[in-house]
């Protein structure tokens, strides 16, 4: 039997570069392997963003026909939305009576967003208790595996023991899933920051060649490189580390021309324009296919949550029989 492996993304909307070489090529590989959940995490969009829910939908829609433009495949993999699965809300409940707080406390991403999210309220149960539900998802369809960045490992780590608890309690069931470290590669959006949408630094997998090549074109290089002949430090560029991904037969002869001053930067972001946009023509034609299909979305959602709630229901009830609420 295959093994399994279950991710989730938070809804954020249309894909970026930085999702694709971040986690999307991971889970494409994935699929081949393993048997696969890859889910839409709607609550859990809901513990930082609860009082703005009106992108809530879209952003899902958007996500899920990315994913499905980029290849991943709904007959290979179940593909669905949290919220479609009630009962992965009730494995949460039953979770957080026995999930001490001070294990939610020490958890490194709750303190360092405290403080990074200052603006929002997010002193809240619901963003406290966020591991709990993340526990859920996983332990509700007994991942063996959960690709995950390092960020991610001491939520792992707390689903394992939560995992171990209920165990402990009720008699051994809930699976400990391990981390599968994904080998996600750094993407520096347009102002050398990480790549994401809150940055309004993003290259989206939709983009038209023009935007595209403009956004390109505005990317910082090396600031003390002004005259297309003033030799340049490749190490610090952010199209070099754009090149690596998209011209990995080329890297020696762009640094060395890069160094010599015999490239400048506006012929080295042209081409570099032109390797991503070729590398995108596939998607978009998918994309098109995709979305002039009106019940296409639909009905991936629908099919997936049947396939997800028929593994998570039975994971309920025999978590209920376990806890004597059946
Ligand atoms: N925590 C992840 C994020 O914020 C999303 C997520 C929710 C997840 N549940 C998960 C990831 C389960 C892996 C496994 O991006």
């Amino acid at each position: 039997m295959k093994k399994r492996v279950l991710t989730g993304y938070r809804p954020t909307g249309k894909l970026h570069l930085g999702h694709l070489h971040g986690n999307l090529h991971t889970m494409l590989e994935l699929q081949e392997e393993f048997e696969c959940f890859f889910f839409i995490a709607d609550w859990h969009a809901l513990t930082t963003d609860y009082a703005d829910t009106k992108n809530l939908k879209d952003f899902t829609k958007e996500m899920v026909i990315d994913w499905l433009a980029i290849g991943l495949d709904p007959k290979k993999s179940v593909i669905y939305r949290q919220s479609d699965v009630p009962e992965i809300a009730e494995l949460a409940l039953y979770l957080s009576m026995l999930t001490p707080i001070a294990w939610l406390e020490r958890n490194p991403t709750y303190k360092e967003q405290l403080k990074e999210l200052k603006k929002k309220e997010i002193a809240t149960h619901g963003f406290i208790g966020y591991p709990v539900l993340q526990a859920a998802d996983i332990l509700s369809v007994h991942a063996d595996f959960v690709p995950v960045g390092e960020d991610q490992l001491p939520h792992l780590e707390l689903t394992r023991e939560i995992a171990r608890r209920f165990n402990h309690f009720y008699g051994d069931y809930l699976k400990e899933p391990s981390a599968k470290l994904s080998r996600a590669k750094r993407v520096p959006g347009m102002d050398g920051r990480k790549m994401s949408k809150s940055y309004s630094n993003a290259i989206y997998l939709d983009d038209d060649d023009a935007t595209i090549e403009k956004k390109v074109m505005k990317m910082i290089t090396d600031e003390k490189k002004i005259r297309i002949d003033d030799p340049g430090r490749p190490e610090i560029c952010n199209v070099f580390e754009l090149h690596r991904i998209y011209s990995p037969d080329k890297v020696e002869e762009i640094e060395k021309r890069c160094r010599s001053g015999e490239l400048g930067c506006v012929e080295d972001k042209k081409e570099l324009a032109k390797k991503i946009i070729a590398s995108l023509a596939t998607f978009r034609k998918r994309k098109e296919e995709i979305t002039s299909d009106p019940s296409l979305y639909d009905d991936v959602l629908t099919d997936g949550a049947v396939k997800a709630r028929k593994v998570i229901t039975e994971t309920l009830q025999t978590v209920r029989k376990k806890m004597n609420i059946d």
